[in-house]
């Protein structure tokens, strides 16, 4: 065990002689990331706190006097006053271990000429797959089911998913993945609301009609619909995959519950505060028939009262992204955000970033993989 270079706050350090220091809040999976922090010439000191969750004070505690680089987690609250103690230790890089980035306040990132990095490109398969897996539970009532077979209560009955429709609210990558698995597994129709059309989306589904039609089958569809609640009017199922920001908070209220078919399944792999929580207890409570399946929550770790007793809730704690390969491969992304920002290399501009998290390690491009504010800081970027 060591010690920060500044503080008190325990620290495990990994090349110790490295001419950047790089404060990691919470230690991360696999190798890869590591190797590529060293590599760049970097001092690794790896935050070994017990607490699931870092506060400000401890975060600048860690940052200390002198620090060039930071990979922070989404349950920090990285604001002005952590940008500004990152800047003025000389900072210059900072990357979420993870996609969403609603815990950072990207322009107090940017007016410090700090880089913000996230982690596209691994979750998306793995998440979609987690609120498909949460969707399938919640409809099947899978979790009921095991907890009646292992009370000696076997009983029989249910409803069926197949041609029903699908409603996404966030038709970016994860959601259109989601979308994908339901259309051609399960033959189901998709609506969807998203600010954006998905044209690609759209194209496939689209095609993939075609090709069933071809062979005698009824034809999937997609439809972007005007408004979330011509979405949730309409669909069986809804799965929520937009960001968090201050237009999705709380954009399934009692109200827009109110809305939804009495029998209908609602999804949450995206983040806790789209769904007001207290309002879907109290929704889940006087509608039995309505069932929801849970990854995120609003006061996360915490659930709101009376929703773990909901026998119509599927609950999981923050799981969707979590794979090994996806685990260790946002890490390795996070460390190539930050290494590369500090070695002066672009940012890549591709959306593949397998170069990165697969293949030999001397072929990782030299990029950063992901920099949300890569146009503000006018940092030049790379194909
Ligand atoms: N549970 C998990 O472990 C986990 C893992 C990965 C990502 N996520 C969450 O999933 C979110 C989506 O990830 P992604 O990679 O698909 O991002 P993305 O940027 O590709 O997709 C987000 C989509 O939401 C849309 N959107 C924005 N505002 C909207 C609104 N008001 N109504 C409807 N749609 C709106 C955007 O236009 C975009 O198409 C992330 O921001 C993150 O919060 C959760």
């Amino acid at each position: 065990m060591a010690f920060s270079s500044a503080t008190d706050v325990p620290v495990q350090v990994h090349n110790e002689g490295g001419s950047k220091r790089v404060v990691v809040t919470k230690n991360l999976p696999g190798e890869r990331w590591l190797k590529v922090l060293t590599a760049a010439g970097c001092r690794v000191e790896v935050c070994t706190l017990e607490d699931t969750i870092l506060d400000v004070a401890t975060i600048k505690k860690l940052i200390g006097k002198k620090c060039d680089g930071v990979i922070g987690q989404l349950t920090e609250d990285w604001s002005h006053e952590l940008f500004g103690a990152l800047r003025g230790a000389g900072g210059t890089a900072y990357s979420n271990y993870a996609v969403g980035y609603n815990n950072v306040h990207v322009p107090a990132a940017t007016d410090n000429s700090i880089a913000v990095g996230n982690t596209p490109g691994v979750l998306t398969e793995t998440t979609a797959e987690l609120a498909a897996a949460l969707t399938l539970a919640a409809a099947r009532r899978v979790v009921e089911g095991d907890r009646f077979m292992r009370g000696g209560q076997y009983k029989g009955w249910l409803p069926d998913l197949f041609s029903k429709i699908v409603g996404i609210v966030g038709a970016g990558r994860i959601g259109a993945a989601y979308a994908r698995m339901f259309a051609e597994g399960h033959k189901m129709d998709i609506v969807y609301y998203d600010p954006y059309p998905n044209k690609h989306l759209e194209d496939f589904i689209g095609a993939y009609g075609k090709l069933l039609e071809s062979k005698g089958e009824r034809a999937v569809t997609i439809e972007q619909l005007p408004t979330v609640e011509d979405v949730l009017k309409r669909a069986d199922v809804v799965s929520l995959h937009c960001n968090l920001d201050e237009n999705t908070k709380h954009l399934i209220n009692a109200e827009r519950l109110g809305m939804m078919k009495p029998d209908a399944v609602l999804v949450n792999a995206a983040r806790g505060p789209v769904i007001d929580e207290t309002a879907l207890v109290a929704h889940l409570q006087a509608n039995p028939d309505f069932r929801v399946g849970l990854d995120v929550f609003e006061d996360e770790p915490a659930m709101k009262p009376g929703l773990a007793e909901c026998e119509n809730a599927v609950i999981v704690p923050h799981i969707a992204s979590a794979s090994l390969w996806t685990r260790s491969g946002m890490a390795t992304l996070a460390a190539c955000n930050v290494a590369a920002r500090l070695s002066g290399h672009p940012v890549w501009s591709d959306s593949d970033v397998l170069p990165f998290v697969d293949g030999p390690f001397e072929k990782i491009p030299k990029a950063s993989p992901s920099i949300v504010n890569a146009s503000d800081l006018k940092l030049e970027k790379v194909k």
